[in-house]
């Protein structure tokens, strides 16, 4: 019971830090790209701010080429938005990237996915 109470209250912590603090950009960045890799795809994600509100999306992408990278890097000033892979992705055809803004935000990401 007292690990639990003392658990709970870090976490309490650690997420109030999180909201003051500037974090690092909250890009996506899996697998190597190598010199034989196509690009897959190049296509810009983009949500303007929404007052009060927390957006999202998924892009899913399906091709004919085995994925060897995904970068999903935020274009301009940091907005704390986050993009991180729900499916697929690295060794597979196919990959779902999920981006979701903080409350208030919109975000403005550049994704490659390369491939061969
Ligand atoms: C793609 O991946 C499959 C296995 O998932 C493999 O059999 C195939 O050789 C790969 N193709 C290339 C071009 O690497
Ligand atoms: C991705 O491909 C796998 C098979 O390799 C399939 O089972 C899965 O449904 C596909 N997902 C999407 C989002 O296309």
């Amino acid at each position: 019971m007292k690990t639990v109470l003392i658990l709970a209250a870090l976490a309490v912590i650690a997420s109030g830090a999180v909201v003051k603090t500037p974090l690092t950009r909250q890009n996506l960045n899996i697998g190597t790209i190598g010199a034989r890799d196509r690009i897959l795809l190049n296509r810009n994600v983009l949500k303007y701010p929404a007052n009060n509100a927390i957006q999202s999306e998924d892009l899913i992408y399906r091709g004919n080429y085995n994925i060897t990278a995904i970068r999903a890097t935020e274009r301009g000033y940091t907005q704390y938005a986050n993009a991180f892979l729900i499916s697929g992705g690295v060794g597979r055809r196919n990959a779902t990237i999920r981006f979701q803004s903080a409350r208030g935000y919109g975000y403005n990401y550049d994704v490659v996915i390369y491939g061969r």
